[in-house]
């Protein structure tokens, strides 16, 4: 889809690239020639995927993987990784990933549980996004941030609110910084996919594996998107080649949530062939020929 050497001489950090969509991201920008940073709470899962990555794209352009232990809801703790990695050479590219999120319903949630999930989302990509634009626009060093975020940022969804409430300020956060920053060379914009199987997700949010055929009968393009369609979709928003997308919310859900929204939708499964027959204009009788 790309020329391997798309991201080459990129400088990425991709918080929470120890799983999931992170890991097939990272992978991704490897692949195209990028120095990829991981970052996640637990050392073993980072280390092991540093070592997956590292063999999988032996032979590859010329990517290498670093990853960093860190919570990135500790804003000291991700300055300090910041500079370390600065140190070395600057960052060109952000991607917030990390996330947590909780299946409850809200009058359940004690208050550690919101301040869990919104400290992860927002206040995480709050602190690495002011630890990198801060070094960026004093060194008027041109950079991309990628948020991602939900489906459910602009609607809201019963049952996830500490995630709803913290990824529609991820979008706001976008739009804002996108104009705010944007003359002085930082472009910023966001991904929101709709479901795509990885452990950390489907295991937290599904309870049960039957609940995946109802999910996917949520969706008019009927499965869930891949991880690969995701990461390519990261390395085109992130790459030079979108240089004019900037406070942009790239849905990619196979059409859900307008599927939810549409007023009409749902009758596309209530009526009946006769009922849709019945609907058709009745032939006018041509008066001319009586
Ligand atoms: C209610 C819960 C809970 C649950 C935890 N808590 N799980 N409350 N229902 N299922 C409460 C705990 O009791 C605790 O409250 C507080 O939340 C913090 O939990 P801990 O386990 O102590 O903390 P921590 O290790 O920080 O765990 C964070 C987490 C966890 C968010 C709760 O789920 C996590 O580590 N998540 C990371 C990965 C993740 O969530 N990935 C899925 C992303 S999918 P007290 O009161 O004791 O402090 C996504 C979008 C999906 O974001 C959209 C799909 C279409
Ligand atoms: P995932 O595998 O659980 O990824 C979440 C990552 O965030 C983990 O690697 C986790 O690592 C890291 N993380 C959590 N808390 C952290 C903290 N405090 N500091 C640093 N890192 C932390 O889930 P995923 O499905 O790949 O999700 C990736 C992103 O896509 C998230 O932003 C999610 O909201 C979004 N998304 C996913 C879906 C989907 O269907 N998969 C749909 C919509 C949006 P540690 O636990 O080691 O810290």
């Amino acid at each position: 889809m790309f020329q391997n050497n798309l991201l080459q001489n990129k400088h990425i950090l991709i918080t929470g690239g120890g799983t999931g969509l992170g890991k097939a991201t990272a992978q991704r920008f490897l692949e195209l020639g990028a120095q990829v940073h991981i970052c996640g709470r637990r050392q073993d899962v980072l280390t092991a995927t540093e070592h997956e990555l590292r063999q999988r794209t032996n032979g590859q352009p010329n990517g290498k993987i670093h990853s960093h232990p860190c919570d990135v809801r500790d804003a000291t703790a991700v300055d300090e990784m910041i500079s370390k990695i600065w140190s070395k050479a600057p960052l060109d590219i952000l991607m917030n990933n990390a996330a947590g999120n909780v299946l409850a319903r809200t009058e359940d949630l004690s208050l550690g549980a919101f301040q869990s999930v919104i400290g992860i989302v927002l206040m995480g990509t709050l602190h690495t996004t002011m630890a990198c634009g801060r070094r960026w626009l004093a060194e008027k060093r041109k950079a991309v941030v990628l948020n991602i975020t939900t489906t459910y940022t602009t609607t809201g969804s019963a049952y996830v609110v500490p995630s709803a409430v913290a990824k529609a300020g991820v979008q706001a956060l976008t739009r804002s910084l996108a104009v705010e920053w944007g003359d002085r060379g930082i472009r910023m914009n966001a991904i929101a996919p709709g479901p795509i199987r990885t452990e950390g997700a489907f295991s937290r949010l599904l309870p049960r594996p039957e609940l995946e055929d109802a999910a996917k009968k949520r969706i008019p393009l009927g499965r869930f998107g891949t991880m690969e369609e995701f990461a390519n979709l990261a390395a085109f928003l992130v790459s030079d080649g979108s240089a004019y997308i900037n406070g942009e919310v790239v849905t990619m859900d196979g059409g859900e949530w307008l599927q939810g929204a549409g007023e009409f939708t749902s009758l596309g499964r209530e009526l009946t062939q006769k009922e849709w027959e019945m609907m058709k204009p009745k032939r006018v009788k041509d008066s001319s020929k009586t």
